[in-house]
């Protein structure tokens, strides 16, 4: 089952990766031609797979000149749970995590679904280009469905992806950096576009979909790193935390470290992230532990993890002494927001004669 609603995601993520080959050379050449939209729901603090995953990658496009948009996409906290959590609080830590890792405010927008009318609109037109059958369909509602177990799907976890197509095209994002489970998200993104502009007269650009290769980080414990499984090292965990996760990560007996991922993936994870920490190949990390045994391992990878985040922690530490950075930070981006969304919703009304 896994397989058949695989397979057509396999063939687009192979498309897609020529894609962004294509677009990387075009992004060196010509970085004002794009508007990134990213996002993240604020459901908890960013760990060590968001950091090498999405937030490197982040950082480099927006070093790279390109106007980067980052969505705190609060409505779709709701998706999959009655609780929204203390919210304040887990898009302050949100923010912080990523002003840390180096996204400036001063060329990076922040913004939130609740602080921009506009592009929750855009939603309603955007539902009537799509079938509940394409919904239901959709590989990665699907996954998700089944994360949260026996819990029925609510209205809003069907459509979410629709509402994602609402975030990118009202702020104008032509590239959307995505993991490949991300994918069909932006293919039904594109379609809306596509669909609305034969409806109503051209209106939208077709964004492209950048996949990213990031490294695969598992937990400590060598599955999925989830904050809720509690083997994910957070960017805010201090250096004691981080060495305590580390002394219980999972190992196995065999006393030489290698890197073997197929035959050795929890010993292999480890390796991975510290060679990720220090900048080196993982082979090169391995035998530089040689025959210490998981012990030496482990004491490796928790001076590497924590050398590399000590300048994010402490910038952290610094940017959260002041509490009025991250609301100010928010303002900025959601006003900005909101204006690039309004002129879409314009567009849209001309378009649709409801001006
Ligand atoms: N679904 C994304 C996540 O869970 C967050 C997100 C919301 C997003 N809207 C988006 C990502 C638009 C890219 C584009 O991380």
């Amino acid at each position: 089952m896994t397989t058949l609603s695989l397979a057509p995601a396999d063939d687009s993520a192979g498309r897609a990766q020529a894609r962004s080959a294509e677009l990387e050379t075009e992004i060196a050449r010509c970085p004002e031609r794009f508007r990134v939209l990213t996002g993240d729901r604020p459901t908890g603090p960013l760990h060590l797979g968001h950091l090498f995953g999405t937030l490197a990658n982040r950082v480099r496009l927006q070093q790279a000149g390109i106007e980067v948009l980052v969505l705190v996409a609060d409505y779709q906290v709701i998706t999959d749970r009655d609780d929204l959590g203390d919210l304040p609080s887990t898009v302050t830590e949100l923010l912080l995590d990523q002003l840390a890792a180096g996204l400036d405010p001063e060329r990076t927008t922040f913004f939130r679904h609740s602080a921009v009318p506009a592009l929750n609109q855009l939603l309603l037109p955007f539902l009537s280009l799509v079938s509940v059958a394409e919904l239901q369909r959709n590989p990665t509602v699907k996954a998700e469905l089944d994360a949260t177990g026996q819990r029925p799907m609510s209205g809003l976890m069907l459509t979410y992806p629709v509402h994602q197509a609402a975030d990118i095209l009202s702020v104008g994002g032509n590239l959307v950096p995505v993991g490949r489970d991300q994918l069909p998200h932006l293919e039904l993104t594109r379609t809306i576009a596509r669909r609305f502009d034969q409806r109503y007269g051209p209106t939208f650009a077709e964004p492209d979909a950048l996949l990213s290769e990031a490294p695969l980080l598992l937990g400590t414990d060598g599955t999925k790193m989830s904050k809720s499984r509690g083997n994910a090292i957070a960017l805010r965990d201090d250096e004691d935390r981080t060495a305590a996760l580390l002394r219980r990560a999972t190992t196995d007996a065999e006393r030489t470290i290698s890197y073997e991922p197929a035959r050795r993936p929890a010993v292999s994870n480890l390796v991975l992230l510290g060679a990720l920490c220090r900048g080196e190949d993982p082979q090169a990390f391995a035998a530089g532990i040689g025959d210490r045994g998981a012990a030496a391992l482990k004491a490796a990878v928790t001076e590497a993890v924590n050398e590399h985040l000590r300048p994010l922690r402490r910038r952290r530490a610094e940017l959260a002494a002041d509490p009025g950075i991250v609301p100010e930070v928010l303002a900025r981006g959601n006003a900005h927001a909101d204006e690039l969304a309004d002129a879409t919703l314009a567009r849209v009304r001309t378009a649709m004669q409801m001006d």
